[in-house]
């Protein structure tokens, strides 16, 4: 960062900070129980965090009274955005009747019903607390499966936060070696380095490389993890034949094809396979399905799945809170209202987004990229087309930060790193102050950078 985006970066800090006393004071006391005051790295960021008071449709308010309009979403988890009447209605319905029961009961049948109908991979399905769970369990499933051990994953993939998923997410590439030899970076320290010997990465997009480390691992390889599109990397799209390309080396050496659709779920009524037409042979699901509280799902085919059918003792899977109560009443109204309808319509708004992004910064000279898909996208300071986690690394992260705070500080909220995610609470008046906010901070960021 130039000296002069640097002395720009510390007064927003310096107005994010005068805007938010009482944030400060309720940081100060979430320091002495909470390590840095959190219990979530990813909501962290400096000066301190934003304390929020309570969230309504688009909008959420902060403990100093600003109102912030919502392009989060509790990292793309809530696809009604806050207090959606249906889930909260359901919510308070079933939180009378109980919480959660030892014993099945009829939304679970209902909302598997829903979710196996839309997603093509998905015959039978079990849920979980996170997505990470979910991750872990159709690796666990995949390995049964086929009694191999190891794990092919893209460099800049994300997965959740466990060992074997923590390898190479967002890996300083200066020491990540060449693109034909990727070494595997663990993520946080107290990772196993035992789990990452059984971790192989690939790049994003990149067939030849891609196949070279199958062909020369197939034996031993369990399955591929995907996300359809790469979210935490950047929203990063597919090449379609890149997926294709999976499906059918996938089968052709009995690997298990898994696709994490925790983010990408939302892209169409049965998620990114539906919209590109490739089916894997595991789903993982989260975030949306669950309505705005804790969930995750793992699903496939009937013949892989039926492996954890308790009758045929083969193998385990439990949580006191699986499938509770809540989260399927929740998810189920959440679901059901995520109709064809719905996904047009974030879609829709995720379409004027990106225009509108790109037009701001054609009209500032900028060459800029706004990666993504559907209603999630991504504001890249970079020129160049992007392809793969390398490509992003190389972008300009810390203006990223500038942005986000930026934007904080005059009331609109995305994600650090650039992300920015539609949902249902939105209007088209609500992406046009979203755009005008950005345009008015990106002339100011346009000026600090040049004068
Ligand atoms: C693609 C993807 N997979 C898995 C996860 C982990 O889900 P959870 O945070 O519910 O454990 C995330 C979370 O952001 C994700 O983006």
């Amino acid at each position: 960062m130039n000296p002069k985006m640097e002395k720009y970066f510390e007064k927003i800090k310096e107005k994010y900070a005068a805007s938010r006393p009482n944030s400060y004071k309720l940081h100060k006391e979430a320091i002495k129980y909470l390590p840095g005051g959190d219990t979530r790295t990813a909501t962290f960021f400096l000066p301190f965090p934003n304390f929020i008071v309570r969230g309504e449709g688009a909008y959420m308010y902060d403990a100093d009274g600003n109102k912030l309009l919502d392009f989060q979403n509790n990292y793309t988890s809530l696809i009604h955005g806050h207090g959606h009447k249906p889930t909260v209605e359901a919510v308070q319905r079933q939180m009378a009747l109980g919480s959660a029961y030892t014993a099945p009961f009829e939304a679970q049948i209902e909302l598997s019903k829903l979710l196996t109908e839309r997603f093509p991979s998905i015959d039978l399905i079990r849920y979980t607390n996170s997505g990470t769970e979910a991750n872990m369990h159709a690796l666990r499933i995949a390995r049964a499966y086929t009694g191999k051990a190891k794990i092919i994953k893209t460099e800049g993939g994300y997965h959740g936060t466990t060992d074997v998923f923590e390898a190479s997410v967002d890996p300083n590439i200066k020491k990540a070696g060449t693109l034909d030899e990727i070494k595997v970076i663990p993520e946080s320290r107290g990772v196993s380095a035992n789990a990452l010997k059984d971790v192989l990465v690939v790049p994003f997009n990149d067939i030849e490389r891609t196949r070279k480390v199958i062909e020369e691992n197939q034996k031993d390889v369990a399955c591929i993890i995907i996300e359809p599109i790469m979210g935490s990397a950047g929203q990063i799209t597919p090449d379609i034949e890149y997926l294709k390309f999976l499906r059918e080396i996938t089968t052709e050496y009995n690997i298990v094809l898994i696709f994490d659709e925790v983010v990408t779920g939302r892209l169409s009524l049965g998620g990114a396979q539906k919209h590109y037409g490739v089916t894997p042979d595991i789903t993982s699901l989260g975030k949306i399905i669950g309505g705005g509280t804790p969930v995750g799902a793992f699903g496939g085919k009937k013949e892989i799945m039926e492996m954890y059918d308790p009758r045929q003792k083969k193998m385990y899977h439990s949580g006191t809170f699986n499938g509770n109560a809540v989260t399927m009443a929740a998810g189920l109204a959440a679901m059901s209202a995520y109709d064809q309808e719905a996904v047009d319509y974030v879609n829709r708004l995720g379409k004027k987004f990106k225009d509108g992004v790109l037009d701001i910064y054609s009209r500032l000279g900028l060459n800029m990229q706004v990666s993504g898909e559907g209603s999630i996208y991504n504001i890249l300071f970079t020129d160049k087309e992007v392809k793969n986690y390398r490509d992003v690394a190389a972008a300009h992260e810390e203006l990223n930060k500038i942005l986000y705070l930026d934007l904080l500080t005059r009331g609109v909220f995305d994600a650090e790193r650039g992300m920015f995610c539609m949902s249902t609470a939105m209007t088209e008046s609500d992406v046009d102050l979203g755009l005008g906010t950005l345009e008015a901070v990106s002339y100011t960021h346009l000026r600090a950078h040049e004068t």
